[in-house]
């Protein structure tokens, strides 16, 4: 997993098919995702369940690229090991889920998976000023945590310009997850952003019986965001 600054398109499996997410995860990459993301939900950090560990272990050999683990939960620590067991290649856990982020992201790490650090919308960029050096992607949520196909919140775009100007040269992947489709992806972009999430904007209108409008939705969210 080398690092660069392109756009990389990242589906979330919150929006396929909850009962197909080997045949989703083929279909969605053979169609032109970079990544899969996939997003844990405890129904206590977030007001939604979606699943766990196993489920990511039985996703992994569906997935050829980057499994991006989102994890909306709280606690974390005790599951780090479990979810880089599955296979998680980044495991992302949020600066609001606890008051020990900084040994967080040293378990993730330590446990052989790239870091992230998410931030709510509530959460200013500083909240991670002392962290820069621990983590390998910032994930930027332009929605409250817990549902796909809401609306973007655009108060955040300056917030990953803030956070762009504060990584700097730091090989740190900046993602933005909540309401990405054709019209908000090139705001981000241009802000400085290069992993874009999206669910509902990507799983619109095809199924694994008829996968090729996820391509033409990916294409249409890559040709918006413009590099
Ligand atoms: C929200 C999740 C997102 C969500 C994105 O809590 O973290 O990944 O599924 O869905 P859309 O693209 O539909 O906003
Ligand atoms: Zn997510």
């Amino acid at each position: 997993m080398g690092f660069d600054r392109s756009i990389k398109i990242a589906p979330s499996i919150l929006s396929a098919d909850f009962a197909n997410f080997g045949a989703e995860c083929e279909a969605i990459e053979a169609q032109g995702a970079d990544w899969v993301h996939v997003d844990v939900m405890d129904g206590h950090f977030v007001p939604n369940i979606t699943f766990g560990p196993a489920t990511c272990a039985a996703i992994r050999p569906h997935i050829k690229g980057v499994m991006d683990v989102h994890l909306m939960i709280a606690p974390v620590d005790p599951y780090i090991e479990g979810f880089a067991k599955a296979g998680a290649d980044i495991i992302t856990a949020h600066v609001e889920a606890g008051p020990h982020i900084h040994r967080t992201l040293q378990a993730i790490r330590g446990a052989g998976a790239k870091a992230g650090v998410a931030l709510n919308p509530g959460t200013p960029a500083t909240a991670i000023d002392t962290l820069l050096d621990m983590v390998d992607l910032v994930c930027v949520m332009t929605v409250n945590p817990g549902f796909g196909g809401q609306k973007f919140i655009h108060s955040q775009v300056d917030k990953v310009r803030d956070l762009r100007a504060m990584i700097g040269d730091r090989p740190i992947h900046i993602e933005i997850d909540g309401g990405v489709d054709p019209t908000t992806a090139p705001l981000v972009a241009a802000a400085g952003a290069d992993v874009l999430v999206a669910g509902s904007a990507v799983f619109r209108g095809g199924s694994v019986t008829d996968p090729t409008p996820y391509g033409e939705n990916i294409r249409a969210i890559r040709a918006a965001a413009g590099r």
